[in-house]
């Protein structure tokens, strides 16, 4: 099996990176975590990639200022370098130019703590906790030159507590993103996904039967 190479852009703690790299050390796994690419220097994350025996690269963002093209020629060049065909940002807090977007349409996911389109954006745990929803989870997408929007690939969903903090609701929706972001790698690199104008199409795939309902009231 010919494995599609990855690249990981991440920012920080790179916990979703961390299970993409898990994921991918199964055999049967259809794609290689080839490349890990941090925008700061001091990204947790680094350390978890280098400890698992990934490439690393440190391409600092912020000398760049607003020059984001600037940015994304030297992003471009490593990506080329190291023969990537796919991209998966995990906690990636950089905007990317329309251009750079539409050059990787249909070939770079993002995953984001909310059931998209509600609250994309910053802070999305207190969005949601404002806003008074009892669902929220996380979403796996296409990316687009907006931010946090695109076809979805996949959606996981977690109840959501009165007594929750952003902090408690995070944690809940994290386990379900290191649950979806491997699958939904797994689905586009053996090419089950198909873009149909805004919208994700999965090869073989069906409604699951379960359902969630929340609140739950003790009686
Ligand atoms: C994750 O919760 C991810 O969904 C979120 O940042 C966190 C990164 O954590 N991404 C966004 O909010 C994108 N708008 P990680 O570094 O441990 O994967």
């Amino acid at each position: 099996m010919m494995k599609r190479r990855v690249a990981i852009l991440i920012s920080g703690r790179g916990s979703n990176m961390a299970a993409l790299i898990r994921a991918a050390a199964a055999a049967d796994f259809p794609a290689e975590i080839s490349l890990v690419i941090s925008n700061k220097a001091d990204a947790l994350g680094l350390e978890r990639a280098r400890a698992s025996g990934v490439n690393t690269q440190v391409i600092e963002s912020k000398p760049f200022g607003k020059d984001r093209a600037g940015f994304e020629k030297v992003l471009q060049a490593a990506l080329d370098e190291h023969g990537i065909e796919l991209i998966c940002l995990g906690g990636f807090m950089r905007l990317f130019t329309a251009e750079f977007t539409r050059a990787w349409y249909g070939r770079m996911l993002n995953i984001h703590p909310s059931l998209l389109p509600s609250f994309p954006g910053l802070d999305p745990h207190g969005q949601a906790l404002r806003a008074g929803v009892k669902l929220s989870g996380a979403t796996v997408h296409f990316v687009i030159p907006e931010t946090d929007a695109g076809p979805i690939v996949m959606q996981g969903a977690v109840p959501v507590s009165d007594h929750d903090t952003a902090d408690t609701l995070s944690e809940r929706i994290l386990e379900v993103e290191h649950r979806i972001y491997p699958e939904a790698l797994r689905l586009l690199a053996t090419g089950k996904v198909r873009i149909e104008g805004d919208v994700c199409k999965t090869a073989g795939s069906s409604a699951s039967e379960n359902f969630l309902v929340a609140p739950v009231v003790g009686r």
